[in-house]
């Protein structure tokens, strides 16, 4: 039995998973990491479809924590999918070689392009032309792989040693540092009228409303998710202004 399975802040790794789980088995499960039943599900399925949005050319906090806390993956057989905005050496290794050490058998990476979900920095910002276009493009390879998977060939994007080096020596190292500490660097402006909607929609419930007001906590996978739903474009992160709040259904 297959199960996707996904974390996804503006919705570019739900559509992805979705998709190649459906053409794959269009009974199998999809759901996202914060689901409660996600664990049982994950213990009744000999299958795993795991996506994620690169970050950094690293797989988030959330993902990774989800894999080293439970011990459920002992010979589950597991396909890693990444969705990046530009480039990502190994983001699918990033969480194979973690699941590898959990007993898992892993069956390949696959790593798609889609929209930059960071809304807060002008420099990633794309025309919606250009955004649609991505989109097509990135179902169409869904489409090619699903294919494959179907006559036995999985795909291997970003789990092999080069790979790895190049994810390793091209950005995580260099990137490390300037990251490790943005859990708890989430900004929220006085724009914010507490209506609760970063609170209710939060994968890690890391936001909450006091005296009408959102308040962040220290724990932020960084998933964008607040930030490009937020009605008062009231929250950022890497940035200082929210350029245009990113959504996949707005490209689709
Ligand atoms: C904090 C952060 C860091 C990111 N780092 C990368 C990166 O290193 N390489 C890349 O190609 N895209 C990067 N992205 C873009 C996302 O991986 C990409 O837009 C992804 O498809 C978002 O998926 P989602 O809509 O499911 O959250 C980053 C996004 C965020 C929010
Ligand atoms: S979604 Fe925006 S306006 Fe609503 S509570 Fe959160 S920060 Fe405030
Ligand atoms: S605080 Fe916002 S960016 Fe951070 S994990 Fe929650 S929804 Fe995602």
């Amino acid at each position: 039995m297959i199960l996707g399975l996904y974390l996804s802040g503006t919705g570019n790794t739900k559509h992805c998973i979705e998709k190649l789980t459906n053409l794959l088995d269009k009974n199998a499960a999809v759901l996202p990491l914060e689901d409660r039943n996600v664990i049982d599900a994950v213990k009744e399925s000999d299958t795993i479809i795991i996506g994620y949005p690169t970050q950094f050319s690293n797989a988030p906090v959330m993902v990774r924590d989800f894999i080293k806390n439970y011990d459920i993956w002992h010979n589950k057989k597991v396909l890693c999918v990444t969705t990046m905005g530009a480039f990502s050496g190994d983001g699918a290794g990033c969480t194979a070689r973690l699941l590898k050490k959990k007993g898992a058998v892993i069956l390949g990476g696959l790593q798609i392009k889609m929209p930059d979900s960071v809304c807060d920095v002008k420099l990633l910002k794309k025309s919606l032309e250009v955004n649609r276009k991505i989109i097509l493009e990135a179902d169409k390879k869904i489409e090619r792989v699903a294919d494959e998977i179907m006559h036995g060939k999985y795909p291997q994007e970003g789990v092999t040693f080069i790979s790895h080096i190049a994810g390793l020596f091209g950005q995580r190292l260099w990137f490390y540092g300037k990251t490790a500490h943005y859990s708890d660097q989430l900004k929220i402006s006085d724009a914010c009228m507490g209506c609760g909607l970063c609170s209710s929609i939060c994968p890690m419930n890391n936001i909450k409303i006091e005296n009408g007001k959102a308040v962040a906590g220290g724990k932020c996978t960084m998933c964008y998710r607040c930030i490009s739903r937020c009605p008062q474009m009231a929250i950022t992160l890497l940035g200082k202004k929210v350029e245009e709040q990113c959504q996949f259904t707005k490209y689709a």
